[in-house]
């Protein structure tokens, strides 16, 4: 089974699954790979992690498409050569369309920097703190139309405490989203329907 992972950027959520696939082996025991990383930015830190790993790396520049339909064809193209079993967003931060979405019904997943439904959206750990939050954390979920909606599969929580800034509290979120984002990857590939 293929997974396709999206990225824009650090990739660290990348880096925490093919760690992860390759710490458990995922490959042997599940006959679960990453097939390849894909950005739309070709600076995006990411893709060097993911190459120093040897795992395919491709590069498509939504500015070079004249919409975002047409983007969104190009990248379910780029995409579908591998053949996915799960598509896995990590820090992709393109708006999909419906059509996109719908294509990969049920295969795509994302994970999102706050308790949903709470605070879906941008700047999720400001948000929190000048709500007086005392818990924030991450969600991963599947994809649907509707922006950070869709079923949950996996959440953490960490303590929001006196004093956090966005920066504190956002190191302190991103540490979990690694601990549940290839956990709950590998339970939706091998097990869809039960708890991560
Ligand atoms: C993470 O906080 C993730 O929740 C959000 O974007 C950030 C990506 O970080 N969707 P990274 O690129 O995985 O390091």
């Amino acid at each position: 089974k293929n997974i396709v992972i999206l990225i824009s950027g650090t990739g660290s959520n990348m880096a925490a699954i093919l760690e992860a696939a390759e710490r458990q082996h995922w490959e042997r025991e599940h006959g679960v790979r990453v097939a390849a990383v894909i950005s739309n930015k070709a600076d995006a830190k990411g893709l060097q992690t993911a190459a120093s790993r040897g795992v395919a790396t491709q590069v498509l520049d939504h500015k070079a498409y004249a919409s975002r339909a047409d983007f969104d064809a190009a990248l379910a193209q780029a995409i579908d050569a591998f053949e996915p079993a799960l598509v896995v967003l990590a820090g992709f931060m393109r708006i999909l369309t419906e059509g996109f979405v719908q294509h990969y019904a049920g295969r795509l997943v994302n994970i999102h920097p706050s308790l949903l439904p709470a605070f879906a959206g941008l700047h999720t750990h400001q948000r929190a703190i000048d709500a007086g939050c005392q818990f924030a954390g991450a969600t991963v979920h599947l994809v649907t139309a509707e922006l950070d909606n869709g079923p949950i599969l996996a959440q953490a929580v960490v303590p929001v405490l006196p004093g956090d800034t966005a920066d504190a509290l956002a190191l302190r979120v991103l540490s979990q989203e690694h601990v549940i984002y290839p956990r709950a990857v590998l339970q939706w590939l091998t097990r869809p329907g039960t708890a991560a």
